[in-house]
């Protein structure tokens, strides 16, 4: 009897763990439809469907460490733009880049999960609310 309860207590665990695994990778592939929406409309003309910019122009997305590194770094891009030359995989890049803080943080936190995750980038997602916080330090 006492078995019994162990084991359909053990089924449930499993079960439990189960759903929430799926329901956790559903929402991160949303996150990522969402964020090649934003991609496409926002990003894409410079950077390149493929994430590897144009050379002299627009930089790679494509292992860069302004992409998987530093998340604050990363959003402070979004929000502000950059202008200082950079340096990526031995070329330089002069031209400036326009400032994004019209998207919403939902539209930043989805956009950025998604280029730290696709072109071959491995990196983890960027919350709404690590966008918002870096947002109200402006
Ligand atoms: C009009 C062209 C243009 C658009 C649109 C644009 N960028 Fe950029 N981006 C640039 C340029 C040019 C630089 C280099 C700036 C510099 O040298 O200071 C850059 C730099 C970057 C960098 C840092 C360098 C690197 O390659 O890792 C990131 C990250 C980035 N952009 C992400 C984005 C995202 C995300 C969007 C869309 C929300 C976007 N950019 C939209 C032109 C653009």
């Amino acid at each position: 009897m006492r078995l019994k309860v162990v084991i359909i207590i053990i089924g449930l665990i499993f079960l439990s763990v189960g759903a929430f695994a799926q329901k956790s990778t559903q929402s991160k592939s949303k996150l990522m439809l969402n964020g090649k929406k934003v991609y496409d409309m926002y990003c894409q003309a410079c950077h390149q469907a493929d994430g590897n910019g144009v050379p002299r122009l627009n930089p790679p997305l494509a292992g860069t460490v302004y992409v998987t590194g530093s998340k604050t770094r990363l959003i402070d891009i979004v929000l502000n733009g950059l202008t200082d030359p950079l340096e990526i995989n031995g070329e330089e890049y002069n031209n400036p880049m326009a400032a994004h803080s019209f998207l919403t943080d939902q539209q930043i936190a989805d956009v950025l999960t998604y280029i730290r995750n696709s072109f071959g980038n491995k990196a983890g997602v960027v919350t709404t609310a690590e966008v918002k916080k870096q947002r109200a330090k402006k």
